[in-house]
């Protein structure tokens, strides 16, 4: 089951998101989380770092597993995931950092042992996504297949440019990543999908509106067994609003 909700604004709308998030951490204190980096997640984190600080929730007892990481990219490095949630959450809030999973950007075979730390969670509770303009979550890109478990994926030019305004120039933009795959995610007792401003307008109604291919990766979610909370502005919307009035 999908279910829209809609902030006028995207501070509005992270605000829900992190309302969500922090509903499943109230209610189990040992939860594990799926987090997500990118630019659409930074106000619900700050949210749940409020949230932390007025002492309405603690990480103290969470796991976390991110979706990706970039190929080549040291934890220290400043455009690192790694980095990003350090910067973003995890130093601002309780987590034990031993209990915070990323894949390396660095290790060899990585791919088989993140498959391992994912199974060891023994289960997701809540899968936090974004969505890239091309309809890929984590970095599980267009494709003929949905990757079952975590792969070492070349970014297609789409995803190089939307990330370079990350990056002093384009091609400092890694051209690899490694993602958790789509079987893993839809393993997910609840997903979280966050999407804000008119760019991403287009792939939210073909994911969550159009056939589902792994042409448009998020596609998939249509089929997720659980609940799919999509929060998300206005300006994302509008192309739902206009063709499925009756969805929002
Ligand atoms: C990040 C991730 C990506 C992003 C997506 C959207 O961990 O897995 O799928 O969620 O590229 O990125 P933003 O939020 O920057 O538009």
């Amino acid at each position: 089951m999908i279910r829209i909700v809609c902030g006028k604004t995207e501070q509005e709308a992270s605000v829900a998101a992190a309302n969500v998030m922090a509903d499943v951490i109230k209610s189990k204190s040992n939860a594990v989380i799926g987090l997500a980096t990118g630019s659409s997640p930074i106000n619900m984190y700050k949210e749940l770092i409020r949230m932390y600080e007025a002492g309405e929730i603690s990480f103290k007892n969470v796991k976390s597993v991110n979706l990706d990481e970039y190929v080549g990219l040291a934890p220290d490095h400043d455009q690192s995931y790694a980095y990003f949630m350090n910067e973003n959450l995890f130093k601002s809030v309780d987590i034990d950092k031993a209990n915070t999973n990323l894949p390396s950007g660095l290790a060899e075979a990585e791919c088989k042992r993140y498959d391992a730390v994912i199974e060891s969670m023994g289960g997701v509770d809540i899968q936090l996504l974004g969505i890239g303009n091309n309809g890929h979550i984590g970095f599980n890109e267009p494709d003929t297949h949905f990757p079952k478990t975590t792969s070492l994926v070349e970014l297609t030019d789409s995803t190089i440019d939307a990330n370079s305004r990350f990056f002093a120039s384009r091609e400092l933009v890694p051209t690899k990543a490694i993602s958790m795959g789509i079987g893993q995610i839809m393993k997910a007792d609840k997903i979280l999908l966050v999407a804000f401003g008119k760019g991403k307008s287009e792939i939210l109604e073909k994911a969550f509106f159009g056939p589902v291919t792994p042409e448009v990766p998020a596609s998939v979610l249509q089929f997720f067994k659980g609940e799919v909370v999509v929060c998300a502005d206005e300006a994302a919307l509008s192309v739902i609003k206009e063709k499925h009035p009756e969805a929002i």
